[in-house]
């Protein structure tokens, strides 16, 4: 990989600086990158206590390194504000000191998955992110480019602020290889269902027919990327690059998929991805048409900068016993475990959970979900 004599120069650095930039030649070795390019941004993933333990949280201590471009982060183990209805006080500490070791290298506390939420994110740009949930949203939804990054390379990258030049940062890279003719399904079923079954490295376009919102895609990918490794996918007529790319000879038709599982919840868990201003809103509806407050735990989980902008909505949603949490979800938060049988509207969280959390999961549709919870 050609190297220029700044980035050169790095690889003499301090030893965080020179290791970082050792991630990045090693990674654009391995994937055949000629250079490195700028990039726009970066997301940084695994930062919840729960998942990366002391030995992550000490690497991250021990960095002696600054972002160069906007850096935000993913979820936390716990709300900070109300984190006492989650997690105990060695937690909590040792989570801190995780936010604060982030905050030394100059990233944003946003403690979300969905950061194209809290900035601008255009189509072309260029991005290092992990959290496979907003790469895809980013790829397909926006147009903006990056790999599927892990936290380390997203820490990489945002140090540095350039990603080697492979993958989808290269047109050729993003064009679909199946089209997906669906109907009748729920977007986060079928994302679930479409993940497990393409092959390595085969990028969709759907043939959906009607048009699906935002928040319906948002589900859509995260489930795709879940099951799936997919990184990116299309919709004729509404995301922004179909039109680029011929449309596929290999075809795959469904039509109508349900997802069964059973098990009495004794949590119903919203949110993931966080949830948008729009899913918020959806939800109240649901619970202000029935006129009722919940009988169960309804947990809903957004970020702090979506609550923050819509204290409204989220105080009249509460009114109904419901809870809502920011900075962590169901899935980073150890007290999920506390449930036996969490119910979900999500392909990512039915997933994650049974092997993260090793709960039962039961998955339906927002409809289902509010309706087991006022019952
Ligand atoms: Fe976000 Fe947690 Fe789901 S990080 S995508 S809400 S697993």
């Amino acid at each position: 990989m050609h190297l220029t004599k700044d980035e050169e120069a790095l690889l003499e650095s301090n030893s965080s600086v020179a290791k970082l930039m050792e991630i990045l030649v090693a990674l654009g070795k391995i994937y055949g990158a000629e250079r490195l390019i700028p990039i726009h941004s970066s997301h940084i993933s695994g930062i919840s206590y729960q998942n990366i333990g002391d030995e992550g949280l000490e690497w991250l201590e021990s960095l002696n390194a600054k972002v160069v471009v906007k850096t935000t982060v993913n979820p936390a183990g716990m709300d900070l504000v109300k984190w006492e209805a989650m997690v105990d006080k060695d937690f909590y500490s040792k989570q801190i000191r995780i936010i604060k070791a982030l905050e030394k290298i100059g990233a944003e506390i946003s403690l979300t998955c969905t950061p194209y939420y809290l900035y601008d994110v255009k189509f072309g740009m260029h991005l290092a992110w992990a959290e496979s949930s907003a790469i895809i949203y980013a790829n397909s939804i926006i147009g903006a480019r990056t790999n599927r990054e892990s936290g380390i390379s997203a820490i990489a990258s945002a140090v540095i602020g350039k990603t080697p030049y492979y993958g989808l940062h290269i047109k050729e890279n993003r064009a679909p290889n199946v089209l997906i003719k669906a109907a009748n399904f729920d977007p986060s079923a079928l994302g679930y269902h479409v993940g497990r079954i393409l092959k390595h490295d085969q990028i969709p376009i759907f043939r959906f027919e009607k048009t699906l919102s935002k928040d319906e895609l948002k589900s859509l990918g995260a489930a795709l990327a879940a099951t799936g490794n997919v990184a990116i996918f299309h919709v004729e007529n509404q995301t922004p690059e179909w039109k680029n790319f011929e449309i596929p000879k290999e075809k795959i038709e469904i039509d109508g998929f349900e997802i069964k599982n059973e098990c009495e919840p004794d949590l119903i868990a919203i949110g993931c991805p966080h949830l948008s201003k729009d899913e918020l809103l959806q939800v109240l509806k649901l619970l202000e048409k029935e006129k009722k407050t919940v009988k169960r735990e309804l947990w809903l989980f957004t970020s702090r900068y979506v609550a923050n902008k819509n204290k409204e909505i989220v105080e009249k949603i509460e009114s109904f016993n419901a809870k809502v949490f920011c900075d962590t979800c169901m899935v980073v938060s150890p007290i999920t475990e506390k449930f036996e049988c969490v119910m979900v509207n999500s392909g990512k969280a039915l997933t994650y959970l049974p092997k993260l959390r090793g709960v039962k999961v039961k998955f339906g549709s927002l409809k289902e979900c509010i309706k087991t919870a006022l019952n």
